[in-house]
Order: structure tokens, then sequence, then C-alpha cells
């Protein structure tokens, strides 16, 4: 965007002294100052429950920016941002205060975007409060994050709750995997490359893989991981945003409506798994003690704060299926885990062979090509190929080659990071990038039902070591 197109904003963030805020927010909202992409009279208005006035604030703020930030702080950007920071004390379950924000907000014509940093069972306060104030109203917008609910039923309240005060082109969802480089880079991957545009369907693709690893544990989380799991945790969003993307159709524009509707259209495909396929679909698993990186690591039940006889899942493996034209018989696995042996995230495409090839004999049932999207840790694309070994004795002894395209080939800049092209996206008003209730909704639908058959048919937990690469599905599957 061109610098004189850039205007200012208010972006008032509820929740401003919390982890999310200082870790995430805070930094990216600096680089994008760095970048010169904040307007001279853009106002961030930190608000949350301390007696601090701005001073203090930006303090704080700039604790955390030397906390992680990744670069040191240049001094005059500093200087630059900080005349921008503000704090406001409230409450938000106070809605008679809110009144006193509207002092603060009245202070300038700016549109407001919201950014709700809080439980979302906070939301519907400061729906109200904003809706008392009349401040609810066009251009101004939210920016909820996840989770929206931990079911159909409970993310459509919340839906509701939005809705009654903000209009759908007024909420902007965030799954901050849609941020990253290489996952705005599948559409041009996809729809700009013959290459691979002509390949991107069930003639050509044997089986997918969506992986998410991390190799930490539950940290000081249990109490809130032990409610929700890694199904609702990672699934339900990041690991079904994937996929949509990967698998939906040309959308006519690259804009917001039309890029939705497809994916839309892929998630109210994904073929239902309940009772009758759970067995064959889904592994849940749970770490046992292991090593990571040479030091032992405890289980899940042996963490923090720990109950003895959960079953709570900290890996699960789902073998998706999209009953469409394009898609049909290719499996997608979906695949996310803590304590694994490594962290990484990527989208591996296998290849099917060429049949009856003449040199099947020398590829031994492996794969001949496979594409490998990699987001973390270090974003690129891997292209496996198979290519002849140089001898003068043996003509044809094939060996696996790879091209390799790493982000860092072509460019010396940062990549952006997600929250930053995030907050940047929403004050471009562009709501291509964030989630609509729908897909939501649809999302917890399907994950619903593969909860609900974990519990009727009383599937257990399959522990796997620390350290490893989960379980898998035996090949009769
Ligand atoms: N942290 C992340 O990286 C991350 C990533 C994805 C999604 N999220 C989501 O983002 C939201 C915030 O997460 P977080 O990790 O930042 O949580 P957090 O560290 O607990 O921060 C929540 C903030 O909300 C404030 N708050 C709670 N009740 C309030 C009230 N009645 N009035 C005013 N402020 C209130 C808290 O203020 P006090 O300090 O006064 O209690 C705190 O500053 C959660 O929904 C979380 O699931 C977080």
């Amino acid at each position: 965007m061109k610098i004189e197109n850039i205007i200012p904003y208010d972006l008032v963030i509820f929740g401003a002294k919390g982890d999310l805020s200082c870790r995430k927010l805070i930094p990216a909202l600096y680089r994008l100052e760095l970048q010169n992409l904040l307007h001279i009279n853009t106002r961030i208005i930190g608000v949350g429950r301390a007696d601090w006035n701005n001073n203090h604030y930006s303090s704080i703020v700039l604790q955390a920016l030397k906390k992680f930030h990744s670069d040191s702080i240049d001094i005059n950007i500093w200087n630059t941002f900080k005349n921008k920071l503000y704090f406001y004390n409230l409450d938000v379950t106070k809605i008679d205060n809110f009144i006193h924000l509207k002092y603060t907000l009245n202070q300038s014509k700016n549109t407001k975007i919201y950014y709700f940093a809080v439980p979302p069972n906070k939301f519907n306060n400061i729906c109200e409060g904003l809706g008392k104030i009349q401040y609810n109203t066009q251009p101004n917008r939210i920016i909820v994050e996840k989770p929206i609910g931990v079911s159909l039923k409970s993310s459509q309240i919340i839906n509701k709750q939005l809705n009654k005060y903000f209009h759908e082109n007024q909420i902007f969802r965030i799954d901050h995997y849609l941020g990253k480089e290489t996952i705005l880079n599948l559409l041009t991957l996809r729809f700009a490359n013959p290459i691979f545009h002509n390949i991107w369907n069930n003639t050509a693709i044997k089986y997918v893989k969506i992986t998410v690893s991390e190799t930490i544990g539950i940290e000081n989380r249990w109490a809130y991981f032990d409610s929700i799991g890694q199904t609702k945790d990672m699934v339900q969003n990041h690991l079904l945003q994937i996929l949509s993307l990967i698998t939906m159709s040309v959308p006519k524009k690259l804009d917001a409506y039309h890029i939705r509707k497809q994916k839309i259209e892929v998630l109210k495909s994904l073929r239902k798994i309940d009772s009758k396929n759970i067995y064959t679909h889904t592994l849940r698993g749970q770490y046992s003690s292991g090593m990571i990186n040479g030091n032992i690591v405890p289980s899940y039940i042996e963490e923090n704060g720990a109950k003895k006889d959960s079953d709570m899942e900290t890996f699960v493996l789902i073998k998706a299926n999209i009953d469409n034209t394009t898609w049909s018989g290719v499996p997608f696995f979906l695949k996310t885990g803590k304590r694994m042996h490594t962290k990484k995230t990527e989208i591996v495409i296998y290849l099917k062979n060429i049949p009856n090839s003449i040199f099947m004999n020398h590829i031994n049932n492996n794969y001949a090509n496979k594409l490998r999207i990699i987001l973390e840790p270090n974003e690129g694309i891997e292209i496996e190929f198979l290519n002849k070994k140089p001898d003068i004795n043996n003509k044809y002894i094939l060996k696996k080659s790879k091209l390799n395209f790493q982000y860092s080939d072509i460019t010396k800049d940062k990549i952006a990071d997600a929250y930053e092209r995030l907050l940047f996206e929403s004050m471009k008003n562009d709501q291509s990038l964030f989630v609509s209730k729908e897909e939501i909704e649809t999302s917890w639908e399907w994950i619903d039902s593969i909860i609900h058959a974990w519990k009727t048919n009383k599937i257990k937990i399959q522990l796997y070591p620390s350290g490893t690469k989960g379980l898998y599905f035996s090949k009769k599957n």
C-alpha cells in the first residue's frame, strides 16, 4: 500500500495487559511502525483493569518489545510509536463504565478497530458496552480471537452475540495461520502455475498429509488444555483452514466473498466421521514420558497440576475425505500433537506413480514425486523427484533429488509475521484472510461428530512416548 493511502485508526486493545497483547500484538504493531505503515494520527488504546496512566502503559509496552521483538529497538521509531500509546482503565463487565471510555474514543474521529484479546466469555460484555455508547456502528470493526466456541452450539451462541451488535462485514475472526506467507502463497502456487494447477486433483494426487507438530508440552496451561484437547485446539481451526485452502476450487475473484465461498464448499463436502468409521479414520493419543532434545520430559498426567486419570488427547490423526469430484478417493491425513520429535508445520502432497512405468522396479513402492510446502520452521517449498545417478557402469540407477526453494532465497527482508499482516489487513478492511461465521460453524459441526463418536464408542486414548512421531494407522486402513 502506498504511504499516502494509509489512514489513521484508533486500535483499541481489550486485554492490553494480557499475554496475547504483549507477546504478539505489540511487536506486530511496532513492526508496522518500522515500515511506516501506521499513520501519524493512529492511536493505540490499551484497555485493561489497571490504574495506569499513558506513561506507565508506555513502559509496559517497551518491556514487552524488549522481550518479544526479535531485534533491538530503534529509538527514533520507538519515540514515534510511544506517542501513539494510550491506556484506559476499564473492567469490561461494568457496562456503565463504558461511558467514560466514550470520552477517550470521542477525542478522535478515527475509525475504531477493537481487538478482543480477552477470554471469549467477555466478548458479550464488550459488545454490549460498545453498543451502549453507540460505538459499534460502521465502519468501526472488531477482531476476535480463537476459540470461537468449543462446539457448534457454543460457537453459534458467540456468533449470535457478536452479530447482535456488529454486522458480519465488521467482524474479523482471526486464525493466525491465514496470515502466514506460505499459506497465502498456496493460492499463487495453485492458481498461477500450470505445473501445479494441472495436477491438483485426484487423477494425479494419491494422498496428502498436513502436519502441525510441537515439541513443547502443556507448559502451565494444563487445566485449560485438559478442558479442550488437541482436536478442538488445533484441528477445528488451523488444520481445517489449511485443508480448505489447498483443496478449494478456483475462486472467481481474489476477494473475501469468493475465497470464503469456495472454502465453505470444501468444508461442507467433508465426509462425516461418526460411530461407523471412527475406528478407521481417527487415532487419539496422549504423550507418555520420553526424551526431547536430550532431556527427559514427564508424561501428560505427570505435568504440573495434572489429573492422573485424564484421557484428554494431546495428539490426533484424522483421515479426512472430501466427497466431491475433484478429491474423491484422496485421503487427507490431518496430524497434530504435542511433545513430538520435532516442531514443524507442513503440507506434503504425494503424487501417484506412473502406471506401468518402465522404472517400476526401481521405485520399490516408494512415491517418485512429493511436493512439500513448509510453513515452519523455514518457510519454503521442496519438490522431490527421481534422477538418474551419474554412473558409467550402470545406465539406470535412480536417485531421489530435491528442488528446494526457501523464501530467504528471494528476499533479504524479514517475512511479515502473521499478526503484523492480519492487523494491517484489518486496517485495509479486507476480510479475505479472516474466517467467516459459516466456516467456523461448519468446521465445528464436523469436529463435534468426531468427539461425539469418541465418547459414544468409548475410544480409549493410546500413549505415545514424548519425542516420537506419535501414532500411525495400521496398513489395513
Ligand atoms: N496468548 C496467545 O498467544 C493466544 C493465541 C491465540 C488466541 N488467544 C486467545 O486470546 C485471548 C486472550 O489470551 P491471553 O493469552 O492474552 O490471555 P491472558 O493473558 O489471560 O489475558 C487476558 C486479558 O483479558 C483481561 N480481562 C479479563 N477479564 C477482564 C475484564 N473483566 N475487564 C477487562 N479486562 C479483562 C485480563 O485482564 P487482567 O490482567 O486484569 O486479568 C488480561 O489482560 C483468549 O481468548 C485466548 O484464547 C491467545
